[in-house]
């Protein structure tokens, strides 16, 4: 899940692509490249270990600033551990075709052995090289560069999003996409193609969403081809508008994404239900389902498929859904999803829920049930994402771009989402409507002033930041929150950290439970809080730190736990949402005691776009 652009212009085009690569960097941080034709047509290579910007701090050539057409990279390895060889672009030999690619090349070893067998010499580990090398190879016997590179493509076997740039034909970049992402900006005077519009908001906000088994052409006078490579048929595409700017795709004033992200959730959730939440009609308006609203009304299964943090929310909505709607849900883990062999019924629907509509994983578990006639629901943040041009209908979760590599406000977003089709598919019928709907409509306020404790969070986990292992607890609804708890202090403060069902505890995982091993615990007010409390007990038996997430007004938890932090009063559905604030909040503040890469934890990368 690397990122890649390129830019063509009339004018210089260094510095937007640096911007570019800059904003990508989420995708991938462990190396990074470009390449850039100079005045007389000759094509040159930088690359470098690391962040964009050492990449920066390294380029010695005097001819980029200059450059009309240049292509780059940030990676985030698959094959070969992140070298100067290994990081992109990749040359043919006689370093006239150059490219750039994010995803994986499964059948490179294959190619690789065919192209040795050709003469050519490979000097890196990746599978990616075999792109230029087999280009060149049909350059050899086609007409002309164009040719070659969809002969090329054809042979190609996996996931990718890849761009060329090459010295035989200086007026044109060429890029292709089978599964993952690609966008073209149409611009003032250029045409950047890249992986993420992130990149390209800064200089466009006309974009053409790329699909599958495209090959795009686009060419110095600012016109571009796109033509479906497998049947050669040319295609169209409309020019969409981003719905956001560049400022809310910066870090403004805080010191880094995630927390202005976190600062973001109040404003999450009012844009999540604007629109769509009606109080004083106490109805639910759910455009993006009333194309499918005839066949919601039978559908009596309900499979929520995502991974990570989107996985929790979607936890989260099959406690809610089921209490709501009465229709059995059950969420499963995407990549498990795609190789199980289960029954469907054409009465099932399937929700995936993701941030950046690219995950790999997820869109697998969309094309697994594709011939099944089941109904794909989405919901989704990324307007225009894969995912969304994959479902039948779908929900999106505008919570706006979200940079940080731990998803924070996407999962406010995609919880109460799920929370309004719940309450959509009970089409009134349960008791819990109504106290639901005005409680959306208080609830940023709740967030805003859980967020005021910021200072309290901070001080907590200046107290907790060097214990290297962490427990996350709760029943109910505040299980998933906990699980969330537990991945952002993994993904952020790298401390081990498992989220259990409190009542499991007792079941194994209490054997860890010492002096060395807090535990926070959501004891949110809840019919089954006292359950909650004998779990706090059994781990205070055993001498284990308690920091307690509990409804303000709750003196009892002061003698159960060592640390509490309250949350205003809530409904036994939304309180342990603010509780997953402050796990987020705490994570947050730990990594930064321990001077870590906040927004790019090591080893991870925002949208995992290969399987
Ligand atoms: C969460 O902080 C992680 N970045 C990761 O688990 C993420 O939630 C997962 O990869 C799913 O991503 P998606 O929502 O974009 O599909």
């Amino acid at each position: 899940m690397c990122g890649i652009v390129g830019i063509l212009g009339r004018g210089p085009v260094a510095d937007q692509l640096v911007d570019s690569l800059k904003r990508l960097e989420y995708r991938g941080y462990d190396s990074a490249g470009l390449a850039y034709l100079d005045g007389s047509n000759t094509l040159h290579l930088d690359k470098q270990v690391g962040r964009v910007q050492a990449l920066i701090d390294e380029i010695g050539g005097d001819q980029l600033p200059t450059s009309t057409s240049a292509i780059g990279h940030t990676r985030w390895a698959t094959h070969g551990t992140p070298t100067i060889a290994n990081a992109h672009p990749h040359t043919n030999t006689d370093k006239t075709i150059m490219a750039v690619h994010n995803g994986i090349i499964e059948n490179y070893v294959e190619l690789r052995e065919h192209l040795q067998r050709q003469g050519y010499q490979f000097v890196t580990e990746t599978d990616t090289e075999v792109i230029p090398h087999l280009i060149d190879f049909y350059t050899r016997t086609s007409q002309n560069f164009s040719e070659a590179f969809e002969q090329a493509l054809n042979q190609l076997r996996g996931a990718y999003a890849i761009l060329a740039i090459t010295s035989k034909d200086p007026d044109a970049l060429y890029a292709a996409r089978l599964s993952s992402p690609m966008v073209v900006g149409v611009g003032e005077g250029e045409l950047i193609v890249a992986s993420d519009p992130a990149a390209i908001l800064e200089h466009t906000k006309q974009v053409v969403y790329i699909n599958d088994y495209e090959f795009v052409c686009v060419r110095r006078d600012g016109t571009y081809d796109i033509k479906n490579f497998k049947d050669a048929r040319p295609v169209n595409h409309e020019v969409e508008t981003l719905d956001y700017d560049a400022a809310q795709a910066s870090m403004g004033d805080f010191p880094h994404f995630m927390l202005k992200e976190i600062h973001e959730i109040p404003q999450t959730i009012r844009s999540a239900t604007l629109g769509r939440v009606r109080v004083e009609s106490g109805t639910v308006k759910l455009g993006g389902l009333e194309s499918v609203a005839e066949q919601l009304k039978y559908i009596d299964r309900i499979v929520i498929v995502a991974c990570g943090t989107a996985s929790y929310a979607g936890l989260y909505g099959e406690y809610l859904i089921e209490e709501l709607a009465g229709i059995p849900v059950e969420v499963q883990q995407a990549s498990e999803f795609k190789y199980r062999k289960e029954p469907f019924s054409r009465s099932t629907a399937l929700i995936a829920v993701s941030q950046s509509g690219e995950t790999a994983d997820t869109i697998a578990a969309l094309k697994k049930v594709e011939d099944y006639g089941v109904l794909r629901l989405g919901v989704v943040n990324a307007v225009g994402s894969t995912m969304t041009r994959m479902t039948d209908a779908g929900v999106y979760c505008h919570a706006g771009p979200e940079q940080a590599v731990a998803s924070t406000k996407a999962f406010f977003a995609q919880s109460i989402v799920l929370m309004l089709i719940g309450l959509y598919l009970s089409n009134g019928q349960t008791d819990l409507y109504k106290p639901l709907l005005e409680e959306l409509n208080v609830l940023p306020q709740k967030a805003e002033q859980v967020l005021a404790q910021a200072e309290q969070i901070k001080a907590l986990a200046q107290k907790y930041k060097d214990y290297e292992d962490f427990m996350y607890i709760g029943r109910g609804y505040a299980f998933p929150c906990a699980l969330e708890g537990a991945l952002k202090h993994k993904e952020c403060a790298l401390v081990h950290s498992e989220g259990y069902p409190a009542g499991e505890l007792k079941h194994g995982p209490l054997a860890l439970i010492d002096e060395r091993f807090p535990t926070f615990a959501v004891a949110t007010d809840s019919a089954i809080l006292d359950k909650t409390y004998g779990s706090i007990e059994e781990i205070r038996a055993r001498k284990g730190p308690v920091i307690a997430i509990a409804t303000e007004g709750n003196e009892e938890i002061t003698h159960l736990a060592d640390d509490v932090i309250y949350v205003p009063h809530a409904t036994e559905q939304t309180a342990p949402l603010l509780a997953a604030i402050v796990m987020q909040l705490f994570s947050y503040y730990v990594a930064v005691e321990k001077d870590l890469s906040v927004d790019r934890p090591r080893n991870l990368a925002k949208s995992v776009t290969v399987e």
